[in-house]
């Protein structure tokens, strides 16, 4: 089994950190992650000795013991030093960011689940909230919802507008009968409110009112 953990990374799962589940576990730091370098990164868990030796050589052209001898097709895939650096510091204060983002969840969940259906973790799971996505109420307009928002200085997303069967890439592959429904509907309601450790109480005091008043219309 490979796992993606790009948004979990941090995460548990009743006491097990994600990463360590499965042959493999691949993560990102790209900047908007949880744990983010200041530009490209990432990197893959295993306990497969054999496996990481494929990844390595896989990360460096596909480098054989002589690394000058390239044994298969590989990749430029490394971790360049700056972000390796920053990712150390990071490290450091991570799981204290962590803490710091339950909090923020906490007080969204606080403050809001009485107006829109707000994120719930299932029984024996933590969270590093990579984002915080919220379902606005039927029939609202999100459009309208985000400019809202916007004009009293509070950012929004979309993770994501469209899933998987619905790409362009993907579009001559067959998709279940009647459609994914599920996916379908959920890419149509929610959105996402800016979420960090550093989110000052006041600030999402304010982020909150912003979202109540844009519900009350
Ligand atoms: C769940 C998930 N997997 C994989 C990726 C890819 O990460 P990267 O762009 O660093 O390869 C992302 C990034 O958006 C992600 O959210």
């Amino acid at each position: 089994m490979l796992d993606d953990a790009a948004q979990g990374f941090g995460a548990s799962h009743k006491g097990r950190k994600l990463g360590t589940f499965g042959l493999a576990t691949a993560t990102s730091f790209f900047p908007a992650k949880p744990l983010g370098c200041f530009g490209d990164g990432g990197a893959i868990f295993t306990d497969d000795d054999e496996l990481a030796a494929t990844l390595r050589s896989i990360r460096v052209h596909g480098q054989g013991v002589d690394k000058y001898d390239n044994v298969r097709l590989g990749l430029t895939g490394r971790l360049d030093t700056m972000q390796a650096a920053i990712l150390i510091e990071k490290l450091k204060i991570f799981d204290d960011e962590i803490a710091a983002r339950n909090k923020v969840a906490e007080r969204y969940a606080r403050g809001l689940s009485n107006v829109v259906t707000v994120p719930r973790l299932a029984p024996g799971n933590t969270s590093v909230w990579a984002q915080y996505t919220i379902r606005l109420p039927e029939g609202t307009d999100r459009d309208g919802f985000a400019a809202a928002l916007k004009a009293q200085g509070v950012p929004t997303a979309i993770y994501y507008g469209k899933s998987m069967h619905q790409q362009t890439a993907y579009k001559q592959y067959p998709v279940a009968d009647g459609g994914l429904p599920g996916c379908e509907s959920l890419s149509q309601d929610v959105i996402s409110l800016p979420m960090h450790a550093y989110l000052t109480e006041a600030d999402q005091e304010r982020i909150i009112a912003a979202v109540r008043g844009a519900i009350a219309g």
